[in-house]
């Protein structure tokens, strides 16, 4: 007979959440599954009871009809479960092929051989074909490359069983393609995979099972081929969502130009114009690398520029901090959410407040933090975003990764936050389908009511289809601009590799 994994009736519950309840499905070797469901539902959660991480209230996991316990991370890797999480797991200051192989390190009388180590590394890193250097620390290494290195110490572990948590969310499009290339490779050789990814054109590539959880609780399961987009989203969202782009409600009258950006030149980019009217969105679109982030960092005052000019409402400006772009009225929500954005060991209110406390204040000369508008501010935000969560409370850490990224957004945009200007780099990553619908109907409100956007992501069909005017981007410099009514994904992606 051949293996399979089988959760049966995992319970696990939080402080004011029950995170997972009753959940039993079975998982084939030499299949992908696919484990789908909103921000919140659980999908981490129960990854986190494969790998050891955390034990499950009730329920129990069967492998080839053996029961197993994973009390310690070490059982579960024993057994022969590997889980690539959504954050990283490896050591940054150690080299490639001692995060390859942890733990496992070849030694000699005199401590590792590094040696065997690198030339056992070369060979796994040759098989899979990565140009990566075993003796670099993982530190230096793009995310991407990171990503791979998880992938290649789950293959040194020889696991039978390999979960892998949004893989694809930081990767480029080629990367995305190594990676579903190696899936293959693991499929053909008889593992039993699970897959966690808001990406719906993914889960129609690459997997051969379906499971959807739905608030902690067992939906439905169901093969791939037998089902479609639009009925997956329906039971993960629980009703019809209908045609995202074509629902959106967008600004149709634009007003004077509120930013102009002439020739402006960093160590990333060259020669970089162009104009933004109130009212108005505008997508940046290119491949990974190609300076997206790079020019709304210069403008916020985030890097340093060597030349050009920036004309915000009609003054020349530079901000050589991004605290005085923010008192000028420009948001950016940053690409990484954990390291520019989210105060991880803070609570969901002080993160959403941060930058407006100012105009929380009350009392004689203003002097005291006034709680109830704090709160009332949260929970507004909490409630426009349907970001979930038992209390303001609750610590961001906590949170699911998509209801992190929901926070970020509340944080800039929220009535107090005088902002004119916002930049959304990559917002939408890691957010469940009828939430992004949500995000881009913000886009579109806040153009509405007079204000201006930057929209960047690297999804094609998302940037093309929000932004009323799309920069492509190539190496550093602009190649060429579209209009929404005339942008496919072809021309857009062939502005994206001109030289
Ligand atoms: N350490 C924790 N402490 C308290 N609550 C937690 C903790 N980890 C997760 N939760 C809660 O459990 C629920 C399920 O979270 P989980 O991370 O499994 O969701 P998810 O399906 O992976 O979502 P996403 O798509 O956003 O990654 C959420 O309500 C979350 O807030
Ligand atoms: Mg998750």
């Amino acid at each position: 007979m051949s293996e399979y994994l089988e959760f049966q009736g995992i319970s696990k519950a939080y402080p004011g959440v029950q995170a997972l309840s009753d959940i039993s499905f079975r998982a084939e070797a030499g299949r992908v599954l696919a484990l789908l469901g909103e921000n919140g539902a659980g999908k981490s959660t129960l990854l986190k009871i494969l790998s050891g991480d955390i034990r499950p209230d009730a329920g129990g996991i069967v492998i080839s009809g053996e029961e197993m316990s994973f009390p310690t991370p070490r059982d579960a890797i024993l057994a022969g479960v590997s889980v690539i999480y959504q954050e990283r797991q490896l050591v940054p200051l150690l080299s490639v092929m001692e995060n390859i192989f942890p733990g496992a390190l070849p030694k000699t009388a005199l401590g590792i051989d590094k040696n065997r180590l690198r030339a056992e590394a070369k060979a796994v890193i040759g098989k899979f074909g990565l140009p990566i250097d075993p003796d670099e620390p993982v530190g230096r290494l793009s995310v991407a490359y990171q990503q791979m290195v998880e992938i290649m110490k789950a293959y040194t572990r020889n696991s039978r069983i390999i979960a892998f948590d949004e893989p694809t969310a930081p990767l480029t499009d080629t990367e995305t393609d190594i990676l579903f290339r190696l899936i293959g490779d693991l499929k053909a050789e008889g593992k039993i995979i699970i897959y966690v990814s808001h990406r719906m054109a993914e889960i129609f590539k690459i997997t051969d099972d379906v499971v959807v959880l739905k608030d902690g609780k067992f939906v439905k399961a169901m093969r791939t081929q037998d089902t479609d987009e639009r009925a997956l989203i329906q039971a993960m969202v629980g009703r019809d969502i209908g045609d995202t782009y074509s629902n959106l409600s967008r600004n149709e009258e634009y007003g004077d130009v509120l930013l102009e950006v002439r020739g402006l030149c960093t160590d990333a980019l060259d020669d970089v114009s162009f104009s933004l009217r109130r009212g108005e969105v505008l997508g940046l679109a290119g491949l990974v690398g190609a300076g997206r982030t790079e020019v709304v960092r210069a403008i916020f005052g985030a890097d340093a520029i060597e030349a050009g000019e920036i004309i915000f409402e009609g003054k020349q400006v530079r901000f050589t901090e991004p605290r005085d772009a923010i008192r000028a009225g420009i948001a950016l929500c940053p690409e990484d959410r954990k390291e520019q954005g989210l105060i991880l060991s803070r609570s969901v209110r002080e993160n959403v407040t941060m930058p407006v406390l100012s105009k929380l204040k009350k009392g004689l000369f203003n002097m005291f933090l006034d709680r109830d508008a704090e709160n009332r501010l949260t929970q507004e935000v909490i409630d426009q975003f349907t970001i979930r969560t038992p209390s303001i409370n609750k610590i961001a850490r906590e949170l699911s990764g998509g209801n992190q990224q929901k926070v970020i957004l509340g944080r800039w945009t929220n009535e107090k936050v005088s902002t004119k200007l916002l930049i959304l780099d990559e917002p939408t990553k890691g957010i469940d389908v009828a939430t992004k619908a949500e995000i881009y109907q913000m886009v579109c409100d806040f153009a509405k009511a007079g204000f201006a956007v930057i929209f960047i992501s690297s999804e094609l069909t998302e940037v093309i289809n929000v932004s009323d005017r799309i920069i492509v981007m190539h190496n550093g410099h602009i190649t060429g601009e579209v209009m929404r009514q005339e942008a496919t994904e072809e021309n857009v992606l062939a502005l994206a590799m001109l030289d």
